[in-house]
């Protein structure tokens, strides 16, 4: 038990900002457009903390974002808020996104229609309007969330390079449904998007043009959770950026966390993914622990809830996590919150959901930082079972801290990172040369490379993985592509037999 404050912190972050020395200075004060146009939270924590660090550097953003800062320290941003694109997500019917029930077909539609209309009302609204057609308006650099291919026009109306950036992985271990979508983006979704890139931008080069034309791609993947995932000189790894020294919590949680004498432990499982079974099951799971519980759950109420559960709407997890008397995060694995936990040397239980979730839950589990309980199957020994276990063996915290050693270790931390190659790119604005001569390939030969290939690795091997992904990593799905990979990186990761956790 802690007597009092914040002083209960178990680790601070050394900001490396103050040991970062960096000898080329001649890219200062340049004018950055961020347009980061996702209605999702857990994708913007990261292109926030990119936006504070360019801003702070001292560069001149502008930043197009539905999650505005309201931060008046940070002089040197500007945002325009475009806060009305959570009523387009709220207006929309999204059960098909996340349910298996509805066919490849309807799903991609779905999503990709969400995206279009998302892009569309963004600009049309006056504000980008006025934006787009402002002639004083001079960029340096566009860094661009990789979400809609018309936002490309924004490199052609200022002239400037860009830099694409992504929160998740770049892979689907479902090739099928990755190659459908690239079809789908490839004839639907790029001409579609041309269209609109020309209604508002004017005449512009053909977005998928402009697409390849993408200098870096940043990806917030870090590879202590290691994907298999193949890289070209193009693909920068940012890693954990959104990762903050610890800050004091608001009051009353410090005071139930403080007073947690036998410890707490953390649960956050996402806000689309519990059914009524599975609520029960954790509900009285949770009411058996010898531990406080806190649960960010979505609503003010849990039916049933427990005296030794503590429910919150909002958390600030990453100090939660930092406090000393937490003993395990039940997550469903989201890669940014994974990081959260392994900064703050908290093992975990996953609990994952969906296709990316399951991989990054397996990688922490084979760390061994976690163990893995399976919502489709679990029951309340189970999970009863594996959440003391956890908490109670010495070896997962022994070997989180090993973890997080490895994860902090690198030449330059992933804002030092951001920094370096987002002046890299303005310093010298035409890098060519760390593109993949992929980008250049005409479809006929992206047929014979990459679609041909796979066809024949896929008929030598009964490796069918069933459909069962989040269904955005179809919009996602021309990542790879973007970023230069070749077909021979994808039958590789192809041919490797699949994980035992896929094969489900
Ligand atoms: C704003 O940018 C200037 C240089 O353009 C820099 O000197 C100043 O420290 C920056 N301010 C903040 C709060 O980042
Ligand atoms: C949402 O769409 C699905 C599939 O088209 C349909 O079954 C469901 O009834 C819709 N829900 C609402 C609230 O409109
Ligand atoms: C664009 O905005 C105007 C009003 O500002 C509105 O009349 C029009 O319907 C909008 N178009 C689209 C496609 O949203
Ligand atoms: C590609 O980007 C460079 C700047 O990075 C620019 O000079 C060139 O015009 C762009 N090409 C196209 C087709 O937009």
């Amino acid at each position: 038990m802690v007597p009092k404050g914040h002083s209960c912190v178990k680790i601070t972050l050394m900001n490396s900002f103050t040991v970062f020395l960096i000898i080329v200075n001649s890219v200062r004060c340049a004018n950055i457009l961020g347009v980061f146009i996702s209605p999702l939270f857990i994708h913007q924590i990261i292109y926030h903390s990119l936006c504070r660090e360019l801003s702070l550097r001292g560069h001149q953003e502008t930043v197009i974002t539905p999650f505005p800062f309201d931060d008046p320290t940070l002089t040197n941003l500007t945002e325009i808020s475009i806060e009305f694109v959570h009523e387009i997500m709220k207006r929309r019917n999204t059960s098909t996104y996340f349910s298996k029930d509805f066919g490849i077909w309807q799903t991609s539609h779905d999503i990709f229609d969400s995206i279009d209309s998302i892009a569309e009302t963004i600009l049309n609204s006056t504000k980008l309007q006025e934006l787009i057609d402002d002639p004083n308006r001079k960029f340096d650099l566009i860094v661009m969330e990789l979400l809609h291919p018309v936002l490309f026009g924004f490199a052609a109306r200022f002239g400037a390079p860009s830099i694409g950036i992504s929160t998740g992985p770049l892979f689907s271990y479902n090739i099928a449904f990755f190659l459908w979508c690239k079809f789908y983006y490839q004839w639907v979704f790029l001409p579609r998007g041309h269209g609109m890139a020309t209604k508002y931008f004017g005449k512009v080069p053909y977005v998928g043009d402009l697409e390849k034309n993408l200098s870096l791609y940043f990806t917030g993947v870090n590879s202590i959770i290691p994907s298999q995932e193949p890289r070209t000189s193009a693909i920068v790894e940012i890693g954990a950026i959104h990762i903050q020294p610890p800050k004091p919590l608001p009051e009353d949680l410090q005071k139930i966390l403080d007073e947690a004498s036998a410890g707490f432990v953390y649960v956050n499982l996402g806000s689309n993914n519990i059914d009524q079974k599975l609520r029960t099951i954790i509900t009285e799971v949770l009411r058996e622990l010898p531990y406080t519980v806190l649960w960010k759950w979505e609503s003010d109420r849990l039916p049933g809830k427990p005296s030794n559960v503590v429910i919150r709407n909002w958390v600030p997890q990453q100090d939660v996590l930092a406090h000393c008397n937490i003993k395990a995060f039940v997550t469903q694995g989201n890669i940014q919150a994974v990081q959260e936990a392994i900064s703050r040397e908290v093992p975990l239980i996953g609990i994952p959901f969906i296709n990316d979730q399951v991989f990054t839950v397996q990688k922490i589990v084979d760390l061994g930082i976690a163990e893995r309980v399976d919502p489709a199957t679990t029951t309340k020994s189970e999970l009863k079972g594996v959440i003391i276990h956890v908490v109670e063996t010495q070896r997962y915290r022994d070997r989180i801290k090993e973890v997080r050693s490895i994860m902090f270790d690198k030449p330059m931390s992933g804002l030092e990172t951001v920094i370096w190659w987002s002046e890299y790119v303005m310093r010298h604005k035409d890098i060519k040369h760390l593109t993949s001569p992929v980008f250049e390939s005409s479809w006929d030969s992206y047929f014979n490379d990459v679609v041909a290939p796979f066809l024949d690795v896929e008929l030598q091997k009964p490796l069918i993985i069933p459909f069962d992904l989040f269904p955005e990593e179809g919009v996602l799905l021309a990542r790879p592509f973007r970023a230069g990979l070749k077909t021979t990186h994808l039958v590789q990761l192809q041919v490797q037999p699949p994980p035992p956790y896929l094969a489900r």
